[in-house]
């Protein structure tokens, strides 16, 4: 374990340099987080709990979680502190919580825990969609409470927080996604954090943040799905051939069907034009193997190849 930085909060959290004195007045301690709560810690909130305990970022972390099975074996991680049997409970004292549910279960919880907070406190969550979570979000806080989100683009097809990891976050994107009404000094406070767990952190509105996510998320996941899908409907014993290529391009179709129905339904309409785009892409490739146009064929692999090769390390 290291500690790599303090996790100061920053000026608009002092109260003085921006006149900001009723945001988190409590949130910090000799500059740091006195306590970090995270409610449904799976695999991304058991990661933000192990990074956070990794890098020392809070004295006390607390956890809730819904089965009192998984609770009761929460207890005996080193990564956590206590593990309290209620939300409410679990958000008592708390300078920043990180709501880590299914996202149809953040806006829920944001709206269960939002009489219970005192002011100054923070809010930010994982979910990967935006502009309900954060409109609901920060309706459902009170006047003082900030309720700022976040989507770190970090995570796999596996779930539970057995598979949690303190590098899940390590140079990975956390978009941090404010609305025009959120308090300028909690967002700075969040990207703190989320940088403070290894992310490197972008700031957009929520809106742009789902259409990005349609196209670079979703679609993947609906075109790995319906891979395989139509695969499914082949003789079993193809499966067993597979080479890299279809295990690569497939993995993410072995994620939770749960948690993606969530998903597409918050992120609907983005979902459905960025699939209409790519049904034009289809069709064109369609048209040009129907007339042998091998030239505009060898082009789109060269584009795609292109685009691929200039992914980062
Ligand atoms: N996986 C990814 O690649 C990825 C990446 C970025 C963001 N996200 C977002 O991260 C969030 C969590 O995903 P995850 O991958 O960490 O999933 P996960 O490992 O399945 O964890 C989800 C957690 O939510 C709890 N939960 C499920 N249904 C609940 C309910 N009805 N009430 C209360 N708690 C409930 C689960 O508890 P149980 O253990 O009892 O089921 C578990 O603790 C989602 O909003 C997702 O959109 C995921």
């Amino acid at each position: 374990m290291g500690r790599r930085s303090v996790l100061l909060p920053p000026a608009g959290f002092a109260g003085v340099a921006h006149g900001l004195d009723n945001v988190a007045p409590r949130a910090f301690v000799e500059g740091v987080l006195a306590q970090l709560t995270i409610l449904a810690p799976g695999l991304l909130g058991g990661s933000v709990a192990k990074a956070a305990r990794h890098y020392d970022l809070a004295r006390r972390i607390v956890l809730w979680s819904r089965r009192p099975e998984n609770r009761v074996r929460l207890r005996t991680q080193s990564w956590c502190d206590e593990v309290r049997d209620t939300p409410e409970e679990a958000v008592q004292g708390a300078g920043l919580i990180v709501l880590a549910a299914p996202v149809d279960r953040i806006i829920t919880l944001a709206q269960a825990i939002g009489p219970h907070l005192a002011p100054g406190t923070l809010v930010t969550d994982v979910g990967s969609v935006k502009a309900e979570i954060t409109r609901l979000g920060h309706a459902a806080m009170p006047p003082g409470v900030h309720f700022v989100g976040a989507h770190p683009m970090a995570g796999s097809e596996k779930t539970g927080w057995e598979n949690a990891s303190a590098s899940l976050f390590e140079r990975r994107t956390c978009f941090v996604t404010p609305r025009r009404e959120t308090d300028a000094g909690a967002v700075e406070a969040v990207v703190r954090f989320w940088h403070e767990l290894g992310a490197e952190v972008t700031t957009l509105d929520p809106d742009t943040h789902d259409e990005i996510v349609a196209h670079i998320s979703h679609l993947p996941q609906v075109v790995a799905t319906n891979l395989c899908h139509l695969l499914a409907q082949k003789s079993h014993t193809w499966r067993n051939y597979a080479g890299g290529g279809l295990r690569d391009t497939t993995r993410i179709g072995a994620g939770d069907p749960t948690m993606w129905v969530e998903i597409l339904k918050q992120n609907r309409e983005e979902v459905l034009r960025a699939l209409r785009q790519f049904e034009d892409e289809l069709h064109t490739f369609q048209a040009a193997l129907t007339n042998r146009d091998f030239t505009e064929i060898r082009s789109r692999l060269e584009r795609g190849k292109a685009y691929r090769d200039g992914f980062r390390p």
